[in-house]
Formats: structure tokens, sequence, C-alpha cells
């Protein structure tokens, strides 16, 4: 929304493409698979008034922070993902689909976590049920993980935390601490209303719903401004980009306020629209890009990929065509 007070993005320059390549971004989060059964309902079961659902084929898509890292390897840059799975089928997987996209894999392991999936069952583009497996990672097993991030640090340029509140970042805090004080730039995707956790933060990145649950409903640009202000010198965060769907984003920071229209052609897929955000800015700060300039081709592929059915990724030369 653009107030008075508010300026637009820059226009988009081409970044080379071996400029991009050198960019290393590291993804510490929450990872999972979305899994689809397609098949067809027949009849419904004896045992219960349920349709019994013949499965036909299965698919298989990374999720959460592993499609964040897969969008920064598909726009060009280097992406390490460091996050926990199970010792189990959807973890091999996992596994499988990371080496498929080219994403560097840090994984711990553990062996009494099942590894999180959203299992849909679907008939006729009817989607019938969703199962969830999931659990909170073994406190060891994310000590392990802290240890493998101060490794990994000084391999990095820019440090990306994917938030879905399934416990793969315990330890943000003291991740966001330590890469600080190496002198990189860190990014959140944030959940729940806890944001102490993500406090000393560069760049923050909530939709709409996520804000408004810790600064509360504002009632006009103003207002939102002047909570979006508090918030960030109460937590010591450098920027807060909003995502706002079909309205676009709004990067709030020191140098003032930014505003980008969205600007989809048309709209299919709005789901993962997040992860390529965020994606986007990391690896084109990685790229060594001002944040505002980022943001602009984060906007450019967040309307890109909404045009899109199933792929949730935007490459190279869809960005800078
Ligand atoms: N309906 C839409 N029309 C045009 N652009 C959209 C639409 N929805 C999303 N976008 C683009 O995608 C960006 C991110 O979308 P959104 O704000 O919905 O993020 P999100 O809720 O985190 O997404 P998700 O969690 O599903 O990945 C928006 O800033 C905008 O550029
Ligand atoms: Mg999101």
């Amino acid at each position: 929304m653009q107030t008075p007070q508010s300026d637009t993005v820059p226009s988009v320059k081409i970044v080379p493409r071996e400029t991009l390549a050198k960019s290393r971004v590291l993804v510490v989060g929450d990872v999972m698979l979305d899994r689809y059964w397609f098949g067809d309902v027949n009849r419904i079961s004896p045992e219960a008034p349920v349709p019994v659902v013949h499965v036909q084929r299965q698919e298989d898509r990374l999720g959460g922070a592993a499609n964040v890292a897969r969008n920064a390897v598909a726009i060009g840059a280097q992406a390490g993902l460091l996050c926990v799975v199970g010792h189990d089928e959807p973890g091999e997987r996992i596994v499988g689909l990371l080496g498929e996209s080219n994403v560097q894999a840090y994984l711990e392991r553990d062996p009494a976590l099942p590894t999180t999936i959203k299992l849909r069952v679907l008939s006729r583009q009817q989607q019938l049920l969703r199962v969830d497996f999931e659990n909170t990672p073994a406190h060891e097993v994310l000590l392990a993980g802290l240890a493998r991030f101060d490794a990994l640090l000084p391999s990095h340029d820019v440090i990306l935390m994917s938030d879905y509140a399934k416990g793969g970042l315990t330890h943000v805090t003291q991740m966001i601490s330590k890469a600080r004080a190496a002198g990189k730039a860190v990014l959140v995707d944030p959940k729940g209303d806890d944001w102490e956790r993500y406090r000393g933060a560069s760049v923050i990145t909530p939709n709409r719903a996520e804000l408004r649950e810790v600064i509360g409903t504002w009632k006009s640009e103003e207002d939102l401004l002047a909570r979006v202000t508090k918030l960030r010198r109460d937590l010591q965060i450098d920027a807060l980009l909003l995502t706002r769907s079909e309205e676009g984003m709004t990067l709030f920071s020191d140098e003032g306020v930014r505003h980008a229209a969205a600007d989809a052609r048309e709209v299919y897929d709005v789901s993962g629209a997040g992860d390529t955000v965020i994606a986007t800015v990391a690896a084109m700060l990685g790229a060594g890009l001002p944040l505002a300039e980022g943001v602009a081709l984060a906007n450019r592929a967040a309307g890109i990929v909404v045009g899109k059915l199933g792929t949730a990724t935007v490459d190279y030369d869809e960005l800078f065509a």
C-alpha cells in the first residue's frame, strides 16, 4: 500500500549469473515432506461411513526449509540446509529429493523422530483427508545441530531461518547472535507470537497474519509503520519485509518504507510464495546486492511463482527474462 511517506522499491537490475553462483546461503529450520496420494473412489467402506480410496499414484515434494533451500538453488545461488530428520522412509525421500535439487544437505538424524510429513489423500481433484506425522526433535540432536551450525558459519554468506514451529529452531536466538557476531546477515521467516527468540535478526519476513499476531491489527498505514518501528527497535531487528499476498510487499527499515506492488499476471497457486520471497532476498544479499534491490527481485520472483501450478520455484532465466 503506497502512502505519502512510502517509496517504491528500485527497478530490478540484472545480476550476472557468475555473481549469483558465488552466493552461499545456509538455510536452517524445519523440513517436511509434502506427499500426495491420488486414487479412485468407487465404494463406501463396510467398516465405517467413509470412502475407500484405491491409491494409483504418489507424488512427493520438498516442504518447509527444504523448499526454501531448493528455491535459492533454482535462482542460481548455492544453498546448504541444516535440519533434523528421522531414520525413516520419508527421511530418505527428503535426502533423495535434496540431492536431485542440488541442495547441500547437513542432516542431523534423530532415530526416535518421525520425519515431518503431510500426507494428502486426493480423488478427482478433491482432497479427502490430510494426515500429519511430526514431533519435536530430541534435545541432544538439537545441540549437535547447534555445534554443526558453528562449523558451517564461516563457509556461508547469509543465514536463513525457516521456522515452521516443529522444534528445529529451538536454539535460534543463539544461532542469530553467533551469525551476527561473525558479520553474517540473518533472515528469519517467523512463526508464532514469540518473536523475542528472533532478537537481533537482520531481516524478518512475516505475512499479514503472522505480523498481526505480534503487533495486533493496524488501523492505517501510518499506524502500521508506528507499530513496526517500535517492534524493530524493541527486538533490534534491522528490517521487516511484510508480504501482503495480492497487495505485494512492504519493506520497513531505517531507510524508510518501500512498497512493491504485486506483479503477478496470473495467479494459480500461491502456496510457497513466501518461501520463494525469502530465498530470493537471501540469495541476493549473498551476492552483495543492497536489501531494497533484493526485495525488488523477490517481488518479481513471487509474481512468477504464483502463476505456476506445482513447481514452486523460479529459475535464473525466468527471473531475469
Ligand atoms: N494472490 C496473489 N496475487 C499476486 N501476488 C501474490 C498473491 N499471493 C502472493 N503473491 C506474491 O507472493 C508474495 C508472498 O505471498 P504471501 O504474502 O501470501 O506469503 P506467505 O503467506 O508467507 O506465503 P506461503 O506461506 O503460502 O508461502 C506476496 O508478497 C506477493 O508478491
Ligand atoms: Mg509463509
